[in-house]
């Protein structure tokens, strides 16, 4: 018998790419969402892309109830916990909403796991835990002091998590840090779909290239990198997704808690990407330089040492192909899921 998943926040653009990745491998899923940042569209295509369908509710995490009656009816051997606001600016702006989501929904969450006895949780955080702090690669060890809101709370969700298997050694989590996700499904079917302007670089250069923005403003390009502009670690999302499956799969065979950094181990500068999607997709991407965005680093990528070690996993896909998928999902689908 399949071992079945519960996906909180899986009609999102990791959840949904992360769910192919676990159909794929054999297992049942379950997907929880309230689709505050997402469309049940996102779902019918993973489920055509798996070719076999899977149960989902649409329902809020922090709504004890109905988080109950799912847990109730299903025998869950794992919970991959996605779900979570990731703006950056809407947190700084509504800080008790970032983290009602993000922190009071996880607690909400791992209560109702643990009265079910389910003790295995793969958590979505995020490299932007690192802050300023810490220096370049990332290593798993290096300090925390993120620099906003939304950072904050992935720590604090964090810091729960390593009281919780302080507290029960029967617990069993893998936290994952990732850097920054790109690319999308080789099917150009599922994507990323950012609400309104996108916030986040490939997204922004996608709209550009597709016409729906007039050029890309680059955030600086006094930094001290090769050619002044911000650099980073683009991972692309189905490598992600494969890090989730290789992460459940890693905690049946040693309990405990592990985090680990998901990143390609290689960074690339804003320019590097603008050039590679011109490539990619053989548009053009005008863009002028405008000053640093507040809260900015110049630049930092991950040590993934622990990844290869430990999961036996390691990004295989390149810049290229990064490109080649996210301009794919975006020609196709020039207004998202509609
Ligand atoms: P996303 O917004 O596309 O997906 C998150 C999903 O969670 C959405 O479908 C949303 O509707 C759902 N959701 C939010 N709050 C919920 C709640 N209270 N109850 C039920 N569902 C809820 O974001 P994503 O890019 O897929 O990110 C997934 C996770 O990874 C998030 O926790 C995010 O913070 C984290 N993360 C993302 C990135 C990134 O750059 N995409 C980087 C690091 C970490
Ligand atoms: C990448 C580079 C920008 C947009 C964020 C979060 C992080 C994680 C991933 C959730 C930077 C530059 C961007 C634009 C630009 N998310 N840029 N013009 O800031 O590294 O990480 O997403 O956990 O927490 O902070 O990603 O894609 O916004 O920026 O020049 O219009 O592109 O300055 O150098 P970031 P990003």
């Amino acid at each position: 018998m399949r071992q079945q998943v519960l996906v909180t926040g899986g009609a999102g653009y990791i959840g949904t790419h992360t769910c192919i990745e676990l159909l794929a491998n054999d297992y049942d899923i379950v997907v929880v969402d309230n689709f505050s940042n997402s469309k049940p569209a996102a779902l019918s295509r993973v489920q055509k892309i798996a070719g076999r369908d899977f149960v989902w509710y649409e329902a809020d995490l922090r709504d004890r109830i109905a988080i109950e009656r799912i847990f109730a009816k299903h025998k869950f051997c794992g919970v991959l916990h996605c779900a979570g606001l990731k703006s950056i600016d809407r947190a700084e702006r509504d800080p008790l909403r970032c983290y009602e989501n993000n922190l009071e929904a996880s607690i909400s969450l791992i209560e109702t796991m643990q009265r079910h006895d389910v003790k295995r949780m793969v958590f979505s955080s995020s490299a932007t835990v690192y802050g300023e702090s810490a220096r370049v690669p990332y290593r798993e060890e290096s300090p925390l002091a993120p620099n906003t809101v939304y950072g904050r709370s992935k720590m604090m969700v964090e810091t729960l998590l390593h009281d919780l298997v302080h507290a029960d050694e029967s617990w069993n989590i893998a936290i994952l840090r990732y850097f920054n996700p790109v690319g999308a499904h080789s099917s150009g079917l599922i994507g990323e779909d950012p609400d309104g302007v996108p916030g986040n670089l490939m997204p922004y250069i996608c709209q550009v290239a597709v016409g729906k923005l007039n050029h890309l403003s680059i955030f600086g390009h006094d930094y001290p990198t090769p050619d002044g502009t911000g650099v980073r670690d683009y991972v692309h999302v189905m490598d992600l997704a494969q890090g989730h499956f290789k992460a459940l799969r890693q905690l049946s065979e040693s309990p405990g808690l592990l985090t680990v950094n998901l990143g390609a181990g290689r960074g690339y500068s804003v320019l590097e990407v603008v050039r590679a999607f011109e490539a990619a997709s053989g548009r053009k991407v005008p863009y002028r330089f405008a000053p640093r965005r507040p809260g900015d680093i110049g630049s930092y990528y991950a040590d993934v040492t622990r990844a290869t070690e430990v999961l036996n996993w390691r990004a295989q896909r390149g810049l290229l192909e990064m490109c080649v998928d996210s301009w794919r999902w975006q020609s196709q689908n020039p207004d998202g899921y509609v």
